[in-house]
């Protein structure tokens, strides 16, 4: 097993009444990407703010390498390298002022890595932050960061304003931070920002960690997908244990199943004159999907 990164443990954080991170614990190791999904108002933010000291924790415990982070955010602080949603910057500085600024303040020097990654991701570096388009403004804090030689990196939503070409470089940037060694957390509502990367993830919903696993785990608790054609009406296979959103078209029935009933289930179909047969795997969109509805179908039932 690698070195663990980062520990986060039972995280809990209020604003006022509102339970915005409840008991929220996860860990990163060394040379992992950790993708931490879930959609708009989930957390993720917060959890990061809380986790960098920005906004106090109720309860619960973050380390570094075993350094407690929240009682030492000066050491630690040096060690990680972040780049928020919404990245500020003085609007009177040029771009490449800014990098450098940015360099200093965490200990850390422009090397020619820095001009490779300005070159990389065709950042002007002479031009005043005020004139930037949102993507340029990422960019400067993104090329800040991958400059940056430490233990753990952590973007919040960090391609939300590349073009597809800036997105694959912020990619492959990713890829050899990993190489490397590095830790990386990810954040973002979009599964495709993070799934070409990440090793394993968490999903957050309404400040809670509903599931966390590697994207294989997640794909095997979710259900498969059948669709038969059958000589004889097949409704009563609706009834059996497992079977789920069962619909009868003519020939063609489709309907879902957990992983653990297939074999019964699919014996049964036999009885029905079996025709044709196809069993899919959800793709990661749909079971994304499905995470994300359950929580607007409570909310709606709220
Ligand atoms: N300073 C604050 N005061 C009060 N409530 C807050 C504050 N910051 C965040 N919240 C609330 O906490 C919840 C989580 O917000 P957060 O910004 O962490 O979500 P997120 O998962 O990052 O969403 P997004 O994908 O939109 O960035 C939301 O309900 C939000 O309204
Ligand atoms: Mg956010």
């Amino acid at each position: 097993m690698t070195e663990k990164i980062l520990q986060v443990e039972q995280i809990n954080k209020y604003f006022g009444k509102f339970h915005a991170l409840k008991d929220v614990s996860f860990d990163i190791h060394a040379g992992e990407v950790f993708g931490f999904l879930g959609p708009n108002g989930a957390g993720k933010s917060t959890m990061i703010r809380t986790m960098l000291g920005m906004l106090t924790a109720d309860s619960g415990k973050v380390e570094l390498s075993g350094i407690n982070m929240l009682a030492q955010p000066v050491i630690t602080h040096r060690r990680i390298a972040y780049v928020p949603g919404d990245v500020y910057l003085w609007p009177s500085l040029t771009g490449g002022e800014i990098i450098d600024l940015l360099l200093r303040m965490g200990g850390h020097e422009h090397t020619a890595k820095t001009d490779e990654l300005i070159a990389k991701f065709e950042l002007d570096p002479t031009k005043k932050a005020r004139t930037y388009s949102k993507g340029n403004r990422q960019k400067v804090a993104l090329i800040a960061a991958f400059s940056a030689d430490v233990d753990l990196y952590i973007f919040d939503e960090p391609t939300s304003g590349l073009d597809p070409l800036q997105e694959l470089n912020f990619q492959e940037e990713v890829m050899s931070l990993k190489v490397a060694g590095k830790a990386v957390l990810l954040s973002s509502h979009i599964l495709a920002e993070v799934e070409k990367v990440m090793d394993r993830l968490a999903i957050i919903r309404q400040g809670k960690i509903i599931e966390m696993g590697n994207l294989k785990d997640l794909q095997s608790i979710a259900s498969l997908k059948v669709e038969a054609r059958v000589q004889k009406d097949a409704q009563a296979l609706a009834t059996l244990s497992g079977v789920l959103n069962f619909e009868q078209k003519n020939d063609t029935i489709r309907f879902s199943v957990q992983h653990q009933d297939l074999s019964a289930v699919t014996a049964e179909l036999a009885k029905y004159g079996l025709i044709d047969l196809k069993v899919a795997m959800p793709t990661l969109e749909e079971l994304f999907m499905a995470y994300y509805r359950d929580e607007s179908e409570e909310e709606h039932a709220k």
